[in-house]
């Protein structure tokens, strides 16, 4: 079976599971997976009952596709994700996008827990992100099968809208919250930069660094799905403070600003 038919053939199972074709999807990352459970009418399907989905392992991603309700409005959330640090390749990583596309999401929220790299930012930010940059050498649209998807030359230019980017900036303002913005460079990981990188980092324009999100932004924007994206910054990037970095502290950061986040995110869900 090619890879096109495996992701439809989980598209036509999730189908079959949830009452109507959600208009937004999320993609839960580090420590944010709790948004899912304030969902109203909640519908819950395991990763591990989806046919050909990958399953996520990594501590404190949870692997379920949660259909449900926020302030009114349908929504499917991707509790826990796929990188490639964990060995899956980029068309495994943006298979669940993918596999949304094909049901008729239109827009998509990707979420994740990144390292601040601008003085602007500070543990427990929200930082809209108003663009990327892939340094990871892959991108999902490579090969014959990605052409099912969309087509072979997509536009990046707007990979962030900017619509949804406008009037995120009323809900952080609504909710007391500290507008913030930045560029998220993307590296496979999984070890943290070292204080050399994050200063080449700099000079490349970033304000944030992760190891997921840009992958999945490509493959939505080649199926022409609105991207939104946020970035929790859970501790400031390598040599950027005297001290250490730990996957601890990026999930226990995580956790505290969860309440802020499910705030943020379900006001913007609402206007999106
Ligand atoms: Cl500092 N770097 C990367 N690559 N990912 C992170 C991070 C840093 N902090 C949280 N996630």
């Amino acid at each position: 079976m090619s890879y096109y038919e495996r992701v439809k053939e989980a598209s036509e199972f999730i189908k079959s599971k949830i009452p109507n074709v959600p208009e937004i999807a999320i993609i839960l990352g580090s420590g944010l997976g709790s948004f899912a459970d304030t969902m109203e009418e909640k519908i819950e399907i395991k990763y591990s009952e989806i046919p050909h989905f990958p399953v996520s392992t990594v501590k404190g991603h949870k692997g379920n596709l949660v259909f449900g309700k926020v302030k009114g409005r349908e929504v499917l959330a991707f509790q826990g994700r796929f990188h490639l640090y964990e060995g899956y390749n980029a068309q495994e990583v943006v298979f669940g996008v993918r596999a949304a596309g094909l049901l008729g999401v239109k827009n998509l929220i990707v979420t994740n827990a990144a390292g601040g790299i601008s003085p602007l930012l500070s543990p427990g930010d929200l930082m809209v992100i108003k663009d990327h940059i892939n340094l990871s050498g892959e991108n999902p649209a490579i090969g014959s099968e990605a052409e099912k998807f969309g087509e072979r030359f997509f536009d990046m230019t707007y990979a962030y809208d900017r619509e949804i980017i406008e009037k995120s900036k009323d809900v952080y303002k609504k909710n007391g919250v500290d507008y913030k913005e930045g560029i998220y460079a993307f590296l496979k990981g999984p070890s943290y930069e070292t204080p050399s990188e994050i200063r080449m980092l700099k000079i490349l324009g970033a304000d944030a660094v992760g190891m997921s999100t840009v992958l999945e932004v490509i493959a939505a924007r080649q199926m022409n799905i609105k991207v939104f994206g946020i970035s929790c910054i859970t501790n400031m990037a390598a040599g950027i403070l005297e001290k250490k970095l730990s996957h601890e502290e990026v999930i226990e950061v995580s956790k505290m600003v969860e309440e802020k986040f499910i705030k943020i995110i379900s006001d913007l869900i609402e206007i999106i």
